[in-house]
């Protein structure tokens, strides 16, 4: 079938003009044409560096430079030998890598998220798949917008979508837009097998289901190495997928999130954001962020959370009261289940375990029991050495306590 964006977006959105503003034609000169406040911050005792992002002018609305460093980073990781997904090629065998006008940055991806709704989503009319357990964001953006939700889980043994599923609710439900899938997941932290993600895209396809599937990608850079399936953007016009500066990247404070879509549903998109979006502070942070240094810094990093995530597995599964490790292991967290006296994974154990962690102990981390398929679970992120150690010796000392 032939992508047809006219009936993938809310009319009202087809009607919006690409935004420009008065930059895009003069950059320089004496800028009098914004009504900024041309003497400079009035920030006391401002420093060199905070003088050099230029904090009285406002920001770039495209931050093409940006969006380039980071398509050249998702680009080189798929090009990799042994990476999982690959740069797919056109008819006449030109790569259809990333570029620049794939991307769409946000305030977090839970800019992302919401923006895609508000494109696609008619509000009272039209709905929205997820496959729980999931992260709770898109919920809330549904509800925030008056849009129905329709789930279809995931299997709950492997935490793996079901494409049969998915695709016989598209086929009862003309009204489903949007599709949100997790992966890795949250709080499963398990990747999604890519070749059921192509087997969902491949049957909407045939369905010529007018709608977008969501990937997002939040902890991608903890999976195995050239997992992202971003890069595909081009080839499954279908198919957006999300990531954010906020995990691997260690940067949640700055608050950035990258959509890639089509260029067709990317125009869209940043045509809808606020112009503003992206402050100076966070494009200055996340350039540096994605030049070769701090790249090869975060992939430290990640290792380190990794190696570190199999040492607190290890110990944590060996704590008596605890069961399986339920979830996966492609994310910075793990998913833990807690076991009663009979030995039955138990919401009242989990809880209080939780809750006097967080106010005796002062180790905070995540009930999830109330989660399908997550009976008993508690997420727990992976910190430093020190963090988890202190984790596994006060975890075992409640634990005990509560199942006396
Ligand atoms: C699956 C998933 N998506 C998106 C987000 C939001 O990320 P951001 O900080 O970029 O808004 C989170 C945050 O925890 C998440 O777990």
């Amino acid at each position: 079938m032939t992508f047809d964006i006219t009936k993938i977006a809310r009319p009202n959105i087809l009607t919006l003009e690409p935004y420009r503003c008065a930059r895009d034609d003069f950059q320089e000169g004496i800028l009098l044409d914004a009504n900024e406040n041309t003497y400079g911050p009035t920030l006391k005792n401002i420093s060199s560096e905070e003088s050099a992002l230029g904090l009285n002018r406002y920001p770039d609305p495209h931050q093409i430079a940006l969006k380039k460093q980071i398509c050249a980073y998702r680009n080189s990781e798929a090009e990799k030998p042994g990476s999982l997904v690959k740069i797919p090629t056109d008819s006449n065998g030109k790569s259809q890598g990333l570029t620049a006008a794939n991307l769409c940055l946000g305030v977090g991806s839970d800019e992302g998220i919401d923006i895609l709704i508000r494109a696609c989503v008619k509000p009272g009319v039209e709905k929205v798949m997820i496959c729980p357990p999931t992260y709770g964001m898109y919920s809330i953006c549904c509800v925030v917008n008056d849009v129905e939700i329709v789930k279809v889980p995931l299997e709950l043994d492997t935490f793996q979508i079901q494409p049969e599923k998915i695709l016989d609710q598209l086929r009862k439900d003309p009204d489903i837009k949007l599709i949100y899938i997790t992966s890795p997941g949250n709080p499963t932290a398990q990747l999604i097998k890519q070749s059921l993600i192509l087997q969902v895209l491949k049957g909407i396809e045939e369905l010529s289901w007018n709608g977008l599937l969501l990937l997002d990608e939040a902890y991608i850079d903890f999976a195995p190495s050239g997992s992202s399936m971003s890069v595909l953007v081009n080839k499954h016009k279908n198919l957006a997928v999300m990531q954010t500066f906020s995990k691997a990247f260690g940067l949640a404070g700055i608050r950035l999130g990258i959509t890639y879509s089509t260029p067709e549903v990317s125009i869209l998109l940043n045509s809808m954001k606020y112009p503003y979006n992206i402050s100076n502070i966070t494009s200055s942070i996340a350039l540096r962020a994605t030049t070769e240094g701090s790249l090869n810094n975060m992939k430290h990093v990640v290792g380190t959370i990794i190696e570190q995530r199999a040492i607190v597995l290890e110990k944590i599964l060996k704590i008596n009261g605890v069961g399986r490790n339920v979830g996966g292991t492609d994310s910075n967290f793990i998913l833990i289940e807690l076991l009663n006296k009979d030995g039955k994974p138990d919401n009242k154990v989990a809880h209080e375990v939780y809750s006097r962690l967080a106010t005796e102990r002062h180790v905070v981390v995540r009930f999830r029991g109330s989660e399908l398929g997550c009976t008993g679970c508690l997420r727990i992120t992976i910190g430093t050495p020190a963090e988890n150690e202190k984790l596994l010796e006060e975890f075992e000392t409640v634990l005990t306590d509560v199942n006396k």
